[in-house]
């Protein structure tokens, strides 16, 4: 099948078929408007790939994901966060020495421009850290010109920097004082020794709760073209800079049906918790058509089976519980929640199964991360598919200023009518 064949007014045109490694099948509809002057109608692009890439692959159907090429699993069981940095950016596993040099690289950018901690000082305490990290990220620009030539310096800059500013916010919303990144700590320690240490006392890392860190941070380090990452190829695409373009992605992923929904988890299961355990009531709720409440961690627009990453950190929520000796009832009711639902007709028929966030909280919390953080913790994972999508963009021959068009709904020629005559 080489072109599909599309009759409008009478007249019939070939669009040419596309068909990607992965034997996924696309229409290229990149002449339909010169051809017929008509253009296609997809309201959240659903149905429209807007672009090509060779980052990750998710087959929705069959419960797959791989970043460039190698299964969720393997890389979730065996692989470092910063190694899948690297093999997202760069497209490879890195080698030892590559690994090593990275590391250094990401070690020595750490430190945010001591200038930009008067940037914390203006915000409240009740400031969300989702609004700092996405307003930090931008003003990088103010700080490190962000020319064509520094953008491989730039990518290690934001993502060494990213949990730096991460830590500070979380620090400034308690009152604590700043802990500045240790260059003898690994990424995921040195983000927990930030977050935790206090000047008192010497914070030894868990290594439960730096593996468990780990899990989390490549479980959501990209997931091809979703709703940030879309954000960050549009934003990109007018060739706004790195820090301008991976902001916005910070703002799209903020919203409750995106990255804000582990926070949401949360908060509907202590409300399941505090409303006597009636996790029916939720559920019923959800499922009325007359209401807009939804079962948040629950759904997606890829996944029609089940959420890899959700399969695993319902695994590893049991195992980082039991290994700190944690018991959250909010796991019983998650758990329940996921069983009812389950089995519940109105969630069968539209393969609603839990997603990335269903079970993710439960681990944060564990992990004494404070809920409005949770978010933050999905951008920092996320940074890295955000920079490889941005960099695929950016030198992908095909990329044009994203412009979509519009099917115009609104009042026709009308004649202006001076003030003093309305
Ligand atoms: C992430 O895209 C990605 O890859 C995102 C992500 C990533 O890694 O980047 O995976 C991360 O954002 C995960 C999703 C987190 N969001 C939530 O958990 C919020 C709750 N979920 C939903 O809002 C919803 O499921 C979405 C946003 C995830 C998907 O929305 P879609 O694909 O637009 O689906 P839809 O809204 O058209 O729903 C289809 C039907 C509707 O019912 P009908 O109108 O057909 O009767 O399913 C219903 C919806 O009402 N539905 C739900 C539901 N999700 C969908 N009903 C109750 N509870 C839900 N959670």
């Amino acid at each position: 099948m080489t072109s599909a064949t599309l009759t409008i007014n009478g007249k019939e045109i070939e669009l040419p078929i596309l068909e990607g490694s992965e034997h996924e099948v696309g229409i290229n509809i990149s002449k339909l408007r010169s051809q017929t002057g008509i253009v296609a109608y997809d309201p959240g692009y659903g149905n429209t790939g807007a672009c090509s890439s060779g980052i990750t692959f998710i087959d929705g159907e069959k419960g797959i994901l791989r970043y460039r090429g190698y299964p969720i699993e393997q890389l979730a069981e065996q692989a470092s966060f910063v190694e899948v940095c690297f093999l997202l950016i760069y497209g490879h596993l890195p080698s030892q020495a590559e690994l090593a040099d990275f590391r250094e690289q990401l070690t020595r950018h750490t430190l945010i421009h001591e200038d930009m901690k008067k940037f914390f000082e203006g915000y409240p305490p009740s400031a969300h850290p989702m609004a700092i990290m996405a307003a930090m990220v931008i003003s990088l620009s103010a700080y490190y010109p962000d020319t064509p030539d520094l953008v491989d310096l730039n990518i290690i800059r934001l993502l060494a920097k990213a949990k730096t500013i991460a830590a500070f916010s979380y620090k400034k919303s308690i009152g604590q004082p700043y802990v500045y990144p240790r260059n003898d700590l690994d990424y995921t320690a040195d983000f927990l020794h930030m977050m935790f240490a206090v000047p008192a006392e010497t914070y030894t890392v868990s290594p439960t709760i730096a593996k468990a860190l780990n899990l989390l941070l490549i479980l959501h380090a990209d997931h091809e073209q979703n709703c940030s990452t879309s954000t960050v190829r549009m934003v990109g695409s007018s060739q706004a800079s790195l820090f301008a373009s991976i902001g916005a992605g910070v703002c799209a992923l903020w919203g409750p049906l995106h990255g804000g929904a582990n926070q949401e988890v949360i908060q509907m299961l202590e409300m399941i918790r505090d409303d006597g355990m009636n996790t029916q009531k939720y559920v019923d709720m959800a499922k009325d058509p007359n209401s807009d409440y939804r079962l948040f961690g629950f759904g997606h627009r890829v996944y029609k089976n089940f959420d890899p990453r959700a399969r695993i950190l319902k695994g590893a929520a049991d195992e980082v519980l039991a290994e700190l000796g944690v018991s959250d009832p909010l796991l019983t009711i998650a758990k329940n929640l996921e069983e009812v639902a389950l089995q519940d007709d109105y969630f069968i028929q539209r393969k609603l199964y839990p997603n990335v966030d269903f079970y993710s909280g439960i681990i944060y919390r564990a992990m004494g991360i404070p809920t409005d953080m949770f978010t933050v913790l999905f951008a920092l994972g996320r940074l890295p598919g955000w920079i490889a999508q941005w960099k695929e963009m950016r030198g992908d021959a095909e990329t044009r200023i994203n412009r979509p068009r519009q099917i115009y709904n609104g009042s026709g020629e009308s004649t202006y009518v001076p003030l003093n005559q309305r």
